[in-house]
């Protein structure tokens, strides 16, 4: 086992961490310059910094056993240390100069549930490095640098929403933003609720592909008008799109619509509602879930106490997400679990974290 010790010779320079996030409403409109609602997760990334005391960069993930090293004008490989390099080349595009570096990595963020442990890890980083360097960088636009590291780095051609909840979110509050402006504030929870997170357990294997076709189908909308489905408020304007155009169009308008009534402050019992019509959407007109999902949604909506559940994050797998009425998630969550294993199935529950 390396501790941070033995990795580097002694304690680090700096610590720092970023959470997940959970979307509890607003899929697929991020990179529509949409609306939507995520909360942090209580799992976090952490890294440790300290200046390398040669020429190379030194960087190991205790979650995967995994140690990346390379010289100051080589790369790292694909895989956890691109998304660390990309970091530190995107701070010093910005004429920051960074200095050989030992970076350490831990997470409980779950990887590949879809609660943005890539992100974590960026927020992280970035917020590692600002320490470390002391150069000015606001939390909006470290979010930004951390979309671009997963983009430019990781080649994952993401929104903003992940990296903005990582940065800014918390864990009581959702955080609502405007992907167009990055205006964003904190709105509260439902009052008396909490909520559930499900892994289904099932690896989002097409995600990159179908998010891409996804993204490339709500395109630019025709009118000169419309520079993206952001503008389109009246949910008829898109019926007369062609197939799959019009049904896509269709999810993103009137998923916008339900992050603006959410972040409102509507009464728990409307935002399940609106939870719940997010899911057949994402299902029907998005077509981004898989049966597992459906099934796990509906074991979730079958419980006392849960008001709404749906899929969290791109889809093609990954998680569930549901709200509750406090005091009912540990008992609703272990109900739903129990039914849906009961056939095989790989689930495991995710929040309320469990207690081992
Ligand atoms: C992924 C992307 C986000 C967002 C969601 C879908 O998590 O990284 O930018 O598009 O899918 O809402």
């Amino acid at each position: 086992m390396v501790t941070t010790d033995s990795f580097f010779g002694g304690p680090p320079e700096v610590h720092a961490s970023a959470p997940g996030r959970v979307n509890l409403l607003g899929e697929h409109t991020d990179y529509n310059d949409g609306f939507m609602l995520p909360v942090a997760t209580p799992q976090r990334t952490t890294v440790a910094l300290a200046r390398s005391n040669d020429d190379h960069f030194y960087f190991y993930s205790s979650t995967l056993d995994a140690n990346v090293t390379f010289a100051p004008n080589g790369s790292a490989p694909a895989g956890f240390g691109s998304y660390i390099e990309g970091c530190i080349r995107l701070v010093e595009a910005e004429g920051v100069q960074v200095p050989p570096l030992r970076v350490w990595v831990s997470t409980d963020v779950p990887v590949g549930s879809g609660l943005s442990s890539s992100a974590a890890l960026e927020v992280a980083m970035l917020r590692g490095l600002r320490q470390l360097l002391g150069f000015e960088l606001d939390d909006v636009k470290l979010a930004r640098l951390a979309q671009r590291a997963e983009i430019e780095y990781a080649r994952v051609n993401c929104g903003i929403m992940d990296q903005m909840a990582s940065s800014l979110a918390d864990e009581s509050n959702m955080l609502f933003i405007d992907a167009r402006t990055l205006e964003h504030r904190l709105a509260p929870l439902p009052e008396g609720t909490e909520i559930i997170v499900i892994d289904s357990g099932v690896a989002r294997k097409l995600a990159g592909s179908k998010y891409n076709e996804r993204r490339a189908e709500c395109g630019k909308p025709r009118a000169s008008s419309v520079k993206a489905l952001r503008d389109v408020q009246d949910p008829e304007a898109v019926e007369a799109l062609p197939e799959p155009q019009r049904r896509r169009a269709r999810h993103v308008v009137r998923e916008n619509l339900r992050v603006l009534e959410a972040a409102e402050g509507v009464s728990a019992e409307r935002f399940g509602e609106l939870m719940n019509a997010s899911h057949y959407s994402l299902r029907d007109d998005y077509e981004v879930s898989i049966p597992e999902l459906d099934v796990l949604c509906e074991l979730l909506r079958a419980q006392e106490g849960v008001l709404g559940a749906r899929l969290t994050g791109a889809g093609f797998g990954g998680a569930c997400v549901a709200l509750c009425r406090a005091g009912h998630a540990q008992q609703a969550a272990a109900a739903a679990l129990a039914a849906y294993n009961r056939d095989g199935r790989q689930g495991r529950i995710l929040i309320p974290v469990p207690t081992e």
